[in-house]
């Protein structure tokens, strides 16, 4: 592992930890990430001894600041594009009703073994003695290469020292797509109920990680069938099953909204765009209906959808913010494409559509295609034909009218100053008209045009012009 320890500042560490007689490791995620040819910037020291005093020993050569945090016995600092921790090696126990740990000084080993995985305890020599050997007594490089995600001590005990562990597990597999060891599984499975004393802040940081990973459904797998899906997020939970009457099914919405989560990964890393594919069929459980001669429907289940997005997003501790309301707007029109390319495809519909969808249209048509989950060749061909028809109509119609993030040629203030009149009824009324008009293309996008379409409409209301009072 040598090699990998080319920076100058391993061997600034050797030294200091020469010159002062400590043993010293560089530890966890770092080495895991060399393994994995993932570059990495946050490096772990690991100490025997104390961890603080040995950062401030290094923070003098360096001339560098150190940040002590004293309550957790841990100290940071910057050298150029680097953030080290460290630490000093720890025997650890914990409580039954907390995440704080009853920590003690111990051996390299004791500090291995108290980590999460064998994958992040692996450690690196930093001694003069045995420099750039790899200390990896859990097996941590046999379950790289085999995929695996397997805990050093028993599993129980380790995520019932820490209930996140189990997020992290499922996380980390979702990350690098590895398995996690079923006696890690069936511990998870067991002590789900223990993650309710993490904060969601947690939780849902570590959900996000799974979202964002390359295939989620490997995650979103792993959460479902241990049931921690069903304690952190149960809408997504209640997406699952199939009800039959009368012979029908319906298709199952919780492995179709995973098929949709991992196709739309291929094509975007935003996850907002991310959350709507998971949110877009949120409400069909709520909708569901089986109507006689007719089959099962969902009447309705984007806009009641849409209204389910903030309180999933208070509950999640997702931020109430423009991202929300990205997600909300995404769920409502996710139907509108679709719905489109089944029709004659009218300049029209295309107008009104990027209107609506302003300037997320791209993510619109995006969510969409991975909408398609269909395992009929013939269908799925039929549907793409039918979006290129429609994306290439969106082009056409934008380019002519620019409608995307429009504002019809006339406003409100106009129709008050023009008519001499108040706000109230009619001037909505007057404004609505107009841009009915032009997205229904019945007069064009301009100025002149849209003057005499008011005056005319005015007319109706018992309205002149005050040039003509
Ligand atoms: N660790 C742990 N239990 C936790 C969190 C962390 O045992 N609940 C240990 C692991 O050894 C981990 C190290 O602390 O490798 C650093 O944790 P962290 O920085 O959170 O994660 P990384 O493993 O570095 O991975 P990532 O940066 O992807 O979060």
């Amino acid at each position: 592992m040598k090699s990998h320890l080319g920076h100058p500042v391993f061997s600034l560490l050797a030294e200091t930890a020469q010159n002062n007689a400590i043993e010293a490791y560089v530890i966890g995620g770092f080495v895991r990430d060399i393994l994995l040819h993932r570059p990495s910037k946050d490096i772990d020291i690991v100490v025997l001894g104390n961890g603080i005093e040995f950062a401030e020993l290094l923070g003098a050569k360096l001339k560098t600041k150190v940040n002590v945090f004293k309550n957790f016995g841990t100290a940071m600092l910057r050298y150029n594009d680097l953030e080290l921790e460290f630490v000093g090696a720890r025997k650890e126990s914990y409580r039954a009703d907390s995440r704080k740990p009853i920590v003690e000084d111990g051996t390299i080993e004791d500090d291995q073994l108290r980590r999460d995985f064998t994958i992040n305890a692996l450690a690196i020599s930093l001694n003069k003695d045995n420099f750039g050997q790899l200390v990896d007594p859990f097996g941590g490089v046999d379950d790289l290469d085999n995929r695996i995600i397997r805990t050093p001590l028993g599993p129980e005990i380790t995520f019932s020292d820490d209930p996140l562990r189990m997020m992290r597990a499922i996380r980390f597999a979702s990350q690098l797509n590895f398995s996690i060891d079923p006696e890690a599984l069936a511990a998870i499975t067991k002590q789900k109920e223990r993650i309710s004393i993490v904060s969601t802040e947690r939780i849902t940081d570590e959900l996000n990680k799974i979202i964002l990973s390359p295939i989620p459904s490997v995650g979103f797998n792993y959460l479902f069938d241990t049931g921690l899906l069903h304690i952190i997020f149960p809408q997504m939970a209640n997406l699952f099953g199939v009800d039959i009457i009368n012979g029908k099914g319906h298709k199952d919405n919780f492995y179709h909204t995973l098929q949709v989560l991992d196709n739309i990964s291929l094509y975007t890393n935003d996850l907002w765009l991310r959350w709507a594919a998971i949110l877009h069929d949120i409400a069909k459980p709520a909708t569901k209906r089986f109507e006689e001669g007719h089959g099962w429907t969902f009447h309705g289940h984007e806009d009641k959808g849409s209204r389910m997005v903030p309180q999933i997003f208070a509950q999640l501790k997702l931020p109430l913010n423009e991202k929300m309301k990205y997600v909300q707007k995404l769920v409502q029109l996710h139907l509108r494409p679709i719905v489109l390319a089944q029709e004659v495809v009218t300049d029209s519909a295309v107008r009104r559509l990027l209107f609506d969808a302003g300037e997320d249209i791209e993510s619109l048509m995006t969510l969409c295609n991975a909408d398609v989950t269909t395992k009929n060749e013939y269908k799925v061909k039929k549907y793409r034909n039918n979006f290129e028809l429609v994306k290439q109509k969106l082009k056409d119609v934008e380019e002519r009218d620019k409608v995307r993030n429009w504002q019809p040629p006339i406003t409100g203030q106009d129709i008050m100053d023009i008519f001499g009149i108040k706000a109230g009824k009619e001037v909505g009324l007057i404004k609505n008209a107009i841009r009915e008009a032009i997205l229904e293309g019945e007069i064009p996008n301009r100025y002149d045009q849209a003057l005499e379409f008011m005056l005319n409409k005015g007319k109706e209301f018992g309205l002149t012009p005050i040039t003509q009072q």
